[in-house]
């Protein structure tokens, strides 16, 4: 899609309602690099690129929050190469990020289990949250190591552990103790490379979130199709169970 394009786009969606946090399992990147002849890594690498310009159009659009499924609780059955390789990438991406991020008011949180995660690129993650801990402008919400039933359990287990004695147990008891406590529910999920699922992806969250599914692979999916998703989302009707 050609620049200008993109900029027609940009300004048709922000006639409409721009969603406050939008939520995108990346995939794909695997089946473009086999399409291309080339190994896995390439595809992250090129998944790595659309990162960033999905952030920077996220930005342009007004979002408040984006989250990211980088890394799934499932994602270690993956050949070691390739786990490595992920988080050598993504390690190289916030050292040559962070400094933009800063300078945009971006600011970076994650959600999951980041205590699997490698050190060295656990230190790095830790640095740029630390770093872009008072930006506001829009906070990418990068989920690693994350599954949502984990997530779930896990905010059980603090509220049982917090000596509950409040019954009945209300929603919001839960929520606090959310990885993403505090951050409104996505109103958009976006899911490319036309796989249909949730794959265990923010499944509390989600509950009345609007779903796009594309065939676009994620290395291909670039800030126009963002637009479009969101133009998507603004013709849809939204009851949340009303009439
Ligand atoms: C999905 O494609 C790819 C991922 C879930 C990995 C995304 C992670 C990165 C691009 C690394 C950089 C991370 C950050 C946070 C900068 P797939 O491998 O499932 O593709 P396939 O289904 O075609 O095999």
């Amino acid at each position: 899609m050609q620049k200008a394009d993109a900029e027609k786009l940009l300004a048709q969606a922000r006639q409409g309602h721009i969603p406050q946090h939008v939520a995108v399992i990346m995939d794909g990147n695997g089946r473009w690099a086999a399409g291309k002849g080339l190994s896995r890594i390439k595809g992250h690498q090129a998944g790595a690129e659309s990162i960033r310009r999905i952030i920077t159009a996220a930005r342009k659009l007004g979002l408040r929050y984006l989250t990211l499924y980088a890394f799934s609780t499932e994602n270690w059955k993956r050949p070691q190469a390739e786990v490595s390789g992920l988080f050598r990438l993504m390690s190289k991406f916030l050292k040559k990020e962070t400094a933009d991020m800063l300078k945009n008011d971006i600011r970076l949180m994650t959600i999951g289990d980041l205590s699997r995660i490698p050190e060295g690129p656990r230190a790095s993650l830790e640095e740029s949250i630390r770093r872009t801990a008072e930006c506001r402008s829009l906070t990418v919400l990068v989920a690693l190591n994350y599954g949502a039933r984990q997530e779930i359990a896990a905010a059980c287990e603090k509220l049982l552990r917090s000596g509950l004695k409040d019954a009945p147990l209300q929603p919001e008891d839960i929520e606090k103790h959310l990885d993403t406590a505090g951050v409104p529910d996505p109103e958009l999920m976006i899911r490319t490379s036309g796989e249909q699922r949730l794959s265990n992806f923010l499944l509390w969250q989600l509950s009345y979130a609007e779903l796009y599914f594309t065939e676009t692979l994620w290395p291909d999916f670039g800030d126009a199709h963002l637009y479009e998703a969101v133009m998507e989302f603004q013709k849809r009707e939204r009851r949340f169970g009303g009439l």
